[in-house]
């Protein structure tokens, strides 16, 4: 159906805020429901699934090295409203909804990282053999940074995600604050999804693939989905009045399948500024920028020579198309006092990529398979998520992973705990790549597109345990592109700094 474009004003996610004092820290409740949300003017309301009951979630604002405690509980009805294919990993004899909540990009520790099989159900009734408390920490020791929690249950992450169960998480520091940055209500946070409606207003999502064979089962889960609506904030193609100023943009790419080319209308060049692990080191310069499903963008527009102009956010890829605008910016109101703000030519400092001290190599292939009902299933060097843990580094070493994607399409991949850098790209011939401008910051997300080798590094730190590392193309994620990262304490070791450094 058409919906028309840039009727509806931009919302921004509300601020959450702590209820109570737990072991002498802020206790956040976030409780998911199940609600009615409106998407567009012209759509009756939708049944969605949000934290709160809003889509997206609220938005945390915390304060680095200041730990909070999260309690996530789960009010939603016991049967999904959206088609569970039974037969993919982890939904076979477990409750058909059950949630679990993974906060993207911090180093949590184990029992508070959202494993998938960490997953409960409505009160706690029932939860997964990986379920180890109801109250999740958070030491937000991490960089400022643009964090975003999601769902995380194994084997139906694509449809509760899908239902709305995904908000922003912002750590704040001294140092970011002391930037000129465009501040306040001049740092817009930015969800982009792409959504499919029925004519009734509810969500769609396919429950089988399309030309299914007999043999599947129904529902069947699908390869990937592409909306073909995007929505900004929980509405579709939204509008938002802005002063001829500059403005920063936080932006999440949290759709299932959908990788955008990021950019304004005549290729109006704005900066990039800041990546997955907060700010770069230096400013970059852009005119469109490729983001996968999970990256973050932090990027500044200057709006201050263009009072009276409508500028879209479009889709590069998408040209054309009705999803190739995202949303439109009017600069339509007057400069309430002169914008000091400025985009500094040092933003940041990152330790040197410690290659002197990799520990190990790995080279993992992402490939192309088929399921026992001979669909396609994307995996990591063949093996699906219930293979025995074959990534299984020690506690604070230093690995290179090499990911030779030998599929034609596109894989965000995601590490749980680490931030890591990107080393290169290289072609399937073996040509080296120019690198995307996030490659130059901290990244826990890599964009791998057809045919390429992406190398990363990462140092294994600070806990030890179970996590895991995927694509984060849900659909993939689902089936079976996701394995254990298991971390091993390193004490067989010899410490690591037995030379007089560390
Ligand atoms: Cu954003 Cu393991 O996920
Ligand atoms: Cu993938």
């Amino acid at each position: 159906m058409e919906l028309e474009k840039f009727v509806d004003a931009l919302p921004i996610p509300s601020i959450i805020t702590p209820k109570e004092i737990y072991k002498g820290k802020p206790l956040y409740h976030v409780r998911m429901i199940e609600t009615l949300h409106k998407f567009h003017r012209d759509l009756p309301n939708t049944k969605v699934w949000g934290y709160n009951g809003l889509v997206p979630g609220p938005t945390f604002n915390v304060e680095r090295n200041k730990p909070i405690y999260v309690r996530w509980t789960n009010h939603l009805p016991t049967k999904h409203f959206l088609p569970v294919d039974q037969t993919i990993h982890g939904a076979h004899h477990n409750p058909e909804v059950r949630t679990v909540v993974h906060l993207h990009g911090s180093p949590s520790e184990p029992a508070s990282d959202g494993h998938p099989e960490a997953w409960f159900t409505r009160n706690f009734q029932q939860t997964g053999p990986h379920f180890i408390k109801e109250i999740y920490h958070y030491t937000n020791r991490e960089r400022a940074a643009a964090l975003w929690y999601h769902d995380h249950a194994l084997g139906i992450t694509r449809l509760n995600v899908y239902a709305g169960l995904s908000g922003l998480y912002f750590v704040r520091d001294k140092h970011e604050r002391s930037l000129p940055l465009p501040k306040g209500k001049y740092e817009i946070p930015l969800v982009v999804q792409d959504k499919s409606f029925n004519p009734d207003g509810s969500l769609l999502y396919p429950d089988q693939p399309e030309n299914p064979s007999p043999d599947l089962p129904y529902p069947s889960i699908v390869p990937s989905f592409l909306g073909d609506t995007i929505t900004v904030n929980g509405k579709v193609w939204p509008y938002i009045k802005v002063e001829p100023r500059k403005y920063r943009f936080r932006l999440l790419n949290a759709s299932n399948t959908r990788t955008y080319k990021f950019q304004l209308s005549d290729l109006r060049s704005f900066y990039l500024i800041g990546t997955d692990g907060g700010l770069l080191e230096r400013p970059i310069q852009v005119e469109s920028l490729d983001v996968s499903p999970a990256e973050r963008i932090d990027i500044v527009v200057d709006f201050s020579e263009l009072m009276g102009q409508k500028i879209k956010l479009q889709d590069g890829f998408e040209l054309g198309n009705p999803t190739g605008d995202i949303m439109e910016f009017q600069v339509s109101k007057p400069l309430s006092y002169p914008d000091h703000s400025r985009i500094p030519s040092h933003l940041s400092y990152f330790e040197p990529i410690p290659l002197n001290k990799v520990r190990k190599v790995r080279r993992i292939t992402l490939n192309d398979s088929q399921d026992e009902y001979g669909r396609l299933m994307l995996l990591f060097d063949d093996k699906e998520w219930m293979d025995p843990p074959t990534e299984t580094p020690l506690l604070n070493s230093v690995e290179i992973w090499e990911l030779v994607n030998q599929t034609p399409g596109i894989h965000p991949i995601h590490v749980h705990l680490v931030n890591f850098r990107v080393l290169d790209r290289f072609d399937q011939n073996g040509n080296l790549l120019p690198p995307l401008p996030a490659d130059f910051g901290l990244k826990d997300t890599v964009l791998i597109a057809g045919g390429e080798t992406v190398r990363i590094i990462m140092k294994f730190q600070p806990y030890c345990g179970d996590y895991v590392w995927h694509c984060h193309r849900l659909e993939h994620e689902d089936h079976d592109m996701m394995r254990p990262l298991i971390i091993i304490p390193s004490h067989h070791s010899k410490p690591s700094n037995s030379n007089g450094h560390h």
